[in-house]
């Protein structure tokens, strides 16, 4: 009752205020304030950690500034918590340059098994690669993707001089036209543009079923600070017509990033609706229906936000492989951390249960 309650709440305050608003009302942010309430409540319960907790936590910003939607991401030992924080110009600058310091660091891997990794970056993306099949459409999804972001922030600041922690990608702004999102406008401050315009058909996306009409893009990106980055690894399952895929997994493939930024489905599934029902609404009532509404449905042609996250983007983010070749993956990783300790704090019963090992409890 609770959430229906809530979720209804929730829908008709941003019907109000959507058609006034020239920025979309953040939905994160009401749902938000719930989890942040049940946070401060379990902090003083017997489960509550002693030395990591909402208080020490680390702070993972939102990439984007503008003045309506400004939330934040605690990333603790082991929790990811959601309050306000923005990021300023030089604080964005600082993180791509430690991005492309990783691309310029030589490989740790062993290049005779891994021939096409040769950046320090790469192996990143190799690891990805070779564990694929294991980490997605799996119940592990979530905690292991939310340990490889947490590996590479590690390697930014240890190996990169980074003094910032990850920064997030809100899902849930400008969907109408994301190439003048503050992330995608290939200004310095970004994390570069669209790519070129070139002709093509559209992606595939949801394992082959759903059509997903082209953007102005479908090239290399020509703008900001990735622009003249190269990609080394993939693709493995290309999306986007027209593209082939490498001979081999570890393959060294050399050629400039693609992107064929989305906003048909950024407007479609990057919306409050799924956000909310998979937070606060039914689908947040078992892991089941919560995994199935952020997963996706394919069969029903409904994408779901992990891969409309992918989708967004296009080009090289497409592929269910390779897609950390853009740098964008780690940066749009984060809302996830986020629907789950929401769901879990707003709704999902047991979730939290034993909080530092919480993330995979069956709901009790
Ligand atoms: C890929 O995974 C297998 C185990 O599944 C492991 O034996 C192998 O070392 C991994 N390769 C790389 C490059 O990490
Ligand atoms: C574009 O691709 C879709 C999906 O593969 C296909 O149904 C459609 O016929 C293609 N259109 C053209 C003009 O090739
Ligand atoms: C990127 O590449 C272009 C030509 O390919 C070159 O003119 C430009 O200086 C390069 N920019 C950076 C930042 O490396
Ligand atoms: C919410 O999720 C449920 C469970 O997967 C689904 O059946 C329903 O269609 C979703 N509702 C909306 C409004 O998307």
């Amino acid at each position: 009752m609770y959430v229906q309650t809530t979720f209804a709440l929730a829908l008709a305050a941003l019907q109000a205020v959507s058609t006034a608003a020239v920025h979309q009302r953040d939905v994160l942010e009401d749902i938000q304030k719930q989890a942040i309430a049940a946070l401060n409540k379990a902090a003083g319960s017997e489960n509550a950690p002693s030395t990591c907790n909402i208080f020490n936590a680390h702070v993972r910003k939102d990439w984007s500034v503008y003045p309506i939607t400004i939330h934040r991401v605690f990333d603790t030992c082991a929790l990811t918590f959601t309050t306000r924080a923005t990021m300023a110009a030089a604080e964005r600058k600082s993180y791509t340059k430690a991005v492309n310091c990783l691309m310029s660091k030589p490989s740790m891997l062993d290049p005779a098994m891994v021939p096409g990794a040769k950046t320090r970056y790469d192996d990143f993306v190799a690891q990805h690669i070779n564990q694929t099949l294991s980490i997605h459409g799996t119940g592990n999804f979530l905690s292991w993707h939310r340990y490889f972001v947490w590996s590479y922030e590690t390697a930014l600041r240890e190996e990169c001089h980074y003094q910032g922690y990850q920064p997030y990608w809100n899902w849930f702004s400008y969907q109408s036209n994301p190439t003048i999102s503050p992330v995608f406008d290939g200004s310095d401050t970004s994390m570069s543009g669209d790519g070129a315009f070139v002709a093509h058909n559209g992606s595939v996306g949801g394992a082959g079923a759903i059509f997903l009409p082209s953007g102005n893009g479908g090239g290399c990106i020509i703008s900001g600070p990735f622009r003249n980055m190269t990609v080394n690894l993939g693709p493995i399952s290309p999306t986007m017509a027209g593209e082939t895929k490498v001979a081999d997994k570890f393959a060294w493939n050399p050629r400039c990033l693609k992107r064929d930024l989305s906003a048909y489905t950024a407007e479609k599934w990057l919306v409050p609706n799924n956000l909310l029902n998979l937070t606060t609404g039914p689908a947040a009532r078992n892991i089941e229906t919560f995994q199935n509404e952020l997963q996706g449905r394919f069969p029903q042609g409904f994408l779901g936000l992990h891969a409309a996250g992918h989708f967004m983007i296009g080009g090289d983010a497409g592929d269910l492989f390779s897609s950390p070749s853009d740098p964008i993956f780690f940066a749009s990783r984060l809302p996830r951390p986020r629907l789950v300790d929401m769901a879990g704090l707003a709704s999902i019963p047991g979730l939290y249960r034993g909080w530092n090992h919480y993330a995979f409890q069956q709901p009790a």
